[in-house]
């Protein structure tokens, strides 16, 4: 089969997904999926030792590619956004195994916070900026290159979940919104470099999603649960995260060839 990049077809595409074990780099596989990309599912596979909730395990990340493998070419990938090297290695399987690189999705994140800034353990805070803003820019320098790799005229899309918290001042989660604010000047700036190389570079920032992190958020502000966020988002209710992941899908296809640069919120109002 071509492997084609013109534009003109999806079926061909190939897509790497960071963070694609739950929430919504999970959702984010299936809906690639659904479309016709080939996908490479990325997820930690372990624990993180710095971080008092679970991340996302081997298990569950096999079980979303089960799920999206049902729609097309999904396969998993161990890999920690904080490891260069180890990212580098998934764009050469994607590579190796679909015959190039499209799409490059920064999904996976952590939290930490709950108390003020200056009582978060160094750990923690290192965890989330290492993550949430050092994983993004990891991806960009393993993943560009292969999109450029693809013959002109190409379409190769950059994508990061940023947050809500990249505008707002969220107390206790300082770190967060310091490493959020860090994927949207980024993108900015990757968006402005990448040129017209037809390469481009995009963020979501999403408002309150019904994931673990948003669990876990509940937690440090001392809520009973994830759904007393809903009254502060304007639509009144979380979002799922199959609705940020439909952003997403359009922002890795050819119809966002006039975005690049662009954060753009997914937050049913949060940020008004
Ligand atoms: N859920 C929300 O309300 C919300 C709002 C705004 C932004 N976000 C952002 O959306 C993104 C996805 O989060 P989610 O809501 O799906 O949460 P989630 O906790 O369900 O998913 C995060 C995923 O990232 C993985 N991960 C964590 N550390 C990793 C590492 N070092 N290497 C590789 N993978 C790692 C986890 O195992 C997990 O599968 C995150 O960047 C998060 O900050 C979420």
């Amino acid at each position: 089969m071509p492997r084609g990049n013109t534009g003109g077809g999806m079926s061909a595409r190939v897509a790497l997904v960071t963070g694609a074990a739950r929430g919504i780099g999970a959702a984010t596989v299936l809906k690639l999926a659904e479309q016709g990309w080939s996908v490479l599912a990325v997820d930690l596979g372990g624990q993180d030792p710095a971080l008092p909730y679970a991340m996302a395990t081997a298990d569950e990340l096999a079980a979303v590619v089960d799920r999206a493998a049902a729609h097309g070419p999904v396969r998993g990938h161990l890999a920690d956004v904080r490891d260069l090297a180890a990212l580098t290695a998934a764009v050469a399987e994607a590579e190796q195994r679909w015959g190039g690189l499209d799409a490059a999705i920064a999904a996976a994140g952590v939290i930490a916070g709950g108390v003020p800034m200056w009582e978060v353990p160094v750990a923690q805070e290192d965890a989330v900026l290492d993550v949430d803003l050092r994983g993004v820019l990891n991806l960009a320098r393993a993943a560009i290159p292969a999109m450029l790799r693809r013959p002109e005229p190409r379409s190769g899309r950059f994508l990061a979940v940023a947050s809500a918290a990249a505008t707002r001042g969220l107390p206790m989660l300082a770190a967060y919104c310091a490493a959020k604010a860090g994927v949207a000047g980024f993108v900015r700036a990757l968006g402005s470099e990448l040129g017209g190389s037809g390469v481009t570079a995009n963020a979501v920032s999403p408002g309150s999603t019904d994931t673990p992190i948003l669990a876990e958020s509940a937690r440090l502000y001392g809520l009973p649960d994830a759904e007393r966020f809903a009254a502060q988002q304007p639509l009144g209710r979380l979002l799922d995260p199959a609705e940020v992941a439909a952003v997403l899908a359009f922002l890795a296809g050819p119809d966002s060839s006039a975005m690049t640069g662009a954060v753009v919120p997914v937050d049913g109002g949060l940020a008004l």
